[in-house]
């Protein structure tokens, strides 16, 4: 079954505080564009942990070198899924953290961890869900699956989490138009552009309270849907 989010709206206290998870070997771009907009001040609090569950995940070194707290917990030291899970929240808990940022983070979340931090966990996705979406969507796949397709428009999603993969309910999804001679590598390249501006948007709008769930559906407070689809097919222009 799924457990979606609780109907509620971001309450972020303050200092707002999120964490940062990823596996593989990620480049951690996102990361990084997370990292930064807390620093310029485009998010209103700070990045206050980033755990890796892969050893000699780059994204690390990126994270240290930005002076924020890290820590590695090998997925294969641990039993069983939710044997990880449970160091993975104990770590973010005792970091404080409001809301938990999936950065390049491969696995499926347990139900226990999800329900343990029900509604404050994102993910970013290059691709506009439910499309090109699901298990073994990831990386180039999803670009390639795009090319094939013969569609006129990918982009980027961010969704709150749930226990199956990139379904939660959507926050952001931005634009992006395919070009006839876009090969997978120049169609990521736009893509993972539009995502370092739409990941920082919508941990934002969460630090804000400006987010409320209402069963598959956010709501964007304090914005019309024509603002809000204005923006949305900002990549278009
Ligand atoms: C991004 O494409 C993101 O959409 C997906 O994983 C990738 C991570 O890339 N969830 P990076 O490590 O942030 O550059």
């Amino acid at each position: 079954m799924t457990h979606a989010p609780r109907p509620e709206t971001s309450a972020p206290r303050a200092p707002f505080r999120f964490g940062i998870l990823l596996s593989g070997k990620g480049r951690g771009s996102n990361m990084q564009a997370l990292i930064d907009a807390a620093r310029e001040g485009h998010i209103p609090g700070e990045a206050a942990l980033v755990v890796s569950t892969s050893p000699g995940a780059p994204a690390l070194d990126r994270a240290r070198e930005a002076g924020v707290p890290t820590c590695l917990l090998p997925a294969d030291d641990y039993p069983s899924p939710e044997a990880l899970d449970e160091a993975l929240a104990a770590a973010f808990e005792a970091a404080r953290v409001d809301l938990i940022c999936l950065a390049g983070y491969m696995r499926l979340l347990t139900p226990a961890f999800v329900s343990r931090f029900g509604g404050r966990i994102m993910n970013i996705h290059p691709g506009l869900l439910p499309a090109f979406g699901g298990q073994g969507f990831y990386g180039r796949r999803v670009h390639e699956a795009v090319l094939e397709s013969g569609t006129r428009f990918t982009g980027v999603t961010v969704h709150f989490v749930d226990e199956e993969y990139d379904h939660g309910p959507i926050i952001i999804q931005r634009v992006v138009p395919v070009a006839q001679e876009d090969t997978v590598e120049t169609l990521a390249a736009r893509v993972l552009a539009a995502e370092h501006r739409a990941y920082p948007e919508a941990v934002r709008l969460f630090a804000e309270g400006c987010l409320r769930v209402e069963g598959r559906r956010v709501q964007v407070l304090g914005k019309t849907s024509t603002q809000r689809d204005t923006e949305e097919t900002e990549e278009h222009r």
